[in-house]
């Protein structure tokens, strides 16, 4: 019998690929909030992290081997207006989880290049120090300690602007955006003042897989090879799908009117998890070969309505 494997967060971007992978190993049981899903051959749950007897009677009842954390809230802007909420779901969240499964499992934390300020001029290695300048950075930096305090056999897996196709929520992300925009004939600012590793959800799901399944333990950067600018990837994104490059215009991150800081350099240096499971992290461009085929498949609608057919 397979050994059982927890997706918390199974209706999120990376959630839903994490469960899918694991399926053919694991008895894959995944939770939801407010997205049911239908994956085959994943047992679905609902769950509110917030709700600790929620969460200790399902860990209870499953003992499962490990624990991935992918769900949590991920709005910079909703996080940095409700401080409170942030924290709730994405720390005392992240705590109920630690706590209940304590020392019998694994535990996968998904966590983020935003636990730091951005200010470093080379991308940011798993032991530089962290220093969040938003409430969502801080609310993640405060789920990575809850880990540490409770789970002595833990991963924490930095990650960097997820993307790739939400299979369940269909909730955008940085490049379903650009590209709806640009597939919709519309021009979009993009930021060339902000640099990033973007993380394909696709391949970092494999990676956090064959992370549990090689025993790894600690901090990692699980992102991409390529650290580029939002702007720089709009340019690939243009280039992969025939736009024209000129609906691209360069903005600046310091001009635009968030509430929650971004920091300028959200680069992760992937090369611990690289050599730690002897795979190469793909590149921008070589995720986008791999993303290209999926929209052609899925016939993705970016989340909006289907326009009726005259
Ligand atoms: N997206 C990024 O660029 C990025 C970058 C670095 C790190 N991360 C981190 O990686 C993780 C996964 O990101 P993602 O983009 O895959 O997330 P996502 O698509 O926004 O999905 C979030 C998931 O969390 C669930 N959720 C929300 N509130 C919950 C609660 N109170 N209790 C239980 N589940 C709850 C959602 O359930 P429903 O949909 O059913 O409501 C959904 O399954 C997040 O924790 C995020 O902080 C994200």
């Amino acid at each position: 019998m397979a050994e059982p494997m927890l997706v918390i967060g199974g209706s999120g971007l990376l959630g839903a690929r994490v469960a899918t992978a694991a399926r053919d190993e694991y008895r894959t049981f995944a939770t939801y909030l407010e997205h049911r899903f239908d994956l085959q051959g994943v047992e679905e749950l609902c769950l509110d992290v917030t709700d600790y007897q929620q969460v200790h009677a399902i860990i209870r009842a499953l003992q499962p081997k490990a624990v991935v954390m992918c769900g949590g809230l991920g709005d910079l802007e909703q996080c940095e207006g409700d401080r409170e909420l942030a924290f709730a779901v994405n720390a005392e969240g992240t705590r109920n989880v630690a706590k209940s499964l304590g020392s019998t499992g694994k535990m996968v934390y998904i966590s983020s290049n935003y636990i730091f300020d951005g200010s470093s001029v080379t991308p940011y290695k798993e032991d530089d120090p962290p220093s969040p300048v938003s409430v969502y950075g801080e609310s993640i930096l405060a789920a990575e300690n809850a880990v540490r305090e409770f789970c002595p056999d833990f991963i924490i897996a930095r990650m960097a602007s997820l993307f790739g196709i939400d299979l369940v929520a269909r909730r955008p992300n940085f490049v379903t955006w650009v590209l709806g925009e640009l597939l919709e004939g519309r021009s979009v600012d993009l930021f060339d003042d902000q640099i990033l590793t973007p993380t394909y959800a696709n391949q970092a799901s494999e990676m956090v897989l064959e992370m549990v399944n090689n025993n790894l333990k600690g901090v990692f950067n699980v992102a991409s090879s390529s650290c580029i600018s939002r702007y720089d990837m709009g340019l690939q994104i243009a280039q992969f799908f025939n736009r024209d490059p000129a609906m691209l215009r360069r903005s600046r991150l310091e001009d635009a009117p968030f509430k929650a800081k971004r920091p300028k350099n959200g680069c992760l240096d992937c090369s611990k998890v690289e050599e730690a499971l002897q795979r190469p992290l793909f590149t921008f461009e070589e995720a986008l070969v791999f993303f290209r085929s999926e929209v052609h498949n899925y016939q993705f609608n970016w989340g909006r309505p289907q326009k009726e057919k005259s």
